[in-house]
């Protein structure tokens, strides 16, 4: 069985100061949550956030790492660096990192390989733009970005890796995918890890839906079978808002 896991993604929000409030707001009101609970959080941040989280049920983690171990890459972070200040997980590969950073499938898999390597846990974002889906790619993109990003980890890390399938023009528009039109995505992916990994990996990686989630359509898609989560922005910056998404079941 998979167990949910529900994060937010803070993208370039919230001072650090700003943070720990955010998260003591948090801490009591998600408490009891079935699912996982995360906040990737901007990179100052992830020091003074895992210290407010410690000893709750709230995971922190970061929003983007660098490839490489060490050495001259003025402004980056590494996989080290950020597990030391608190991260437990890291969003590798978010489509406004792709749009507005270069970032490619091959940058995407070295990151997932570098963080996993650190003991970090991925959550690797896939996903099409509207043309594309219009034109009918959406399975073949998906499948594509999510095989490149896997390449080289073993069965067992791939267990644990953490995929979000956010449609990109479902992201900060207010328009979500359908409740089917997710799982059925989702289902793609995961047939896609099946054909290539195997049944048994394919049954424990847990897939998110990202994209305008929120406390309103949040029961509806995780009553999909294939969807095992949700990777949410805008939603996630209100300790209200936010704890609703994580609390569905209630
Ligand atoms: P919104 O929930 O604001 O649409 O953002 C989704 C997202 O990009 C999460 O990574």
């Amino acid at each position: 069985m998979r167990i949910p896991i529900i994060a937010g993604n803070w993208k370039m929000n919230k001072t650090p100061s700003e943070a720990k409030a955010l998260i003591e707001e948090l801490k009591p009101l998600v408490k009891d949550a079935e699912a996982t609970v995360v906040v990737c959080v901007p990179a100052v941040d992830i020091a003074v956030a895992a210290q407010a989280a410690e000893g709750s049920n709230i995971h922190v983690g970061a929003q983007n790492v660098h490839f490489k171990e060490s050495g001259a890459f003025t402004g980056e972070l590494s996989a080290a660096m950020l597990k030391e200040a608190g991260a437990e997980y890291v969003i590798i590969g978010h489509s406004e990192r792709r749009t507005y950073f270069g970032e490619t499938d091959e940058t995407v898999n070295q990151r997932v390989l570098a963080a996993v390597n650190a003991g970090l846990i991925p959550i690797i974002c896939v996903g099409e733009r509207r043309e594309q889906r219009e034109a009918g790619y959406t399975n073949a993109l998906v499948t594509y970005q999510t095989m490149i990003a896997l390449t080289g980890l073993t069965d067992d890390q791939i267990r644990n890796v953490v995929i979000a399938y956010e449609p990109v023009w479902a992201i900060g528009t207010g328009l979500t995918a359908t409740d089917e039109q997710a799982n059925e995505t989702i289902g793609v992916i995961r047939k896609a890890i099946e054909n290539r990994y195997g049944k048994n990996v394919a049954a424990d990686v847990r897939i998110q839906y990202g994209g305008s989630m929120n406390p309103k359509n949040v029961k509806g898609l995780m009553a999909q079978k294939e969807i095992d989560g949700g990777l949410i922005g805008g939603a996630s910056l209100k300790a209200p808002d936010f704890s609703a998404v994580v609390n569905y079941q209630n």
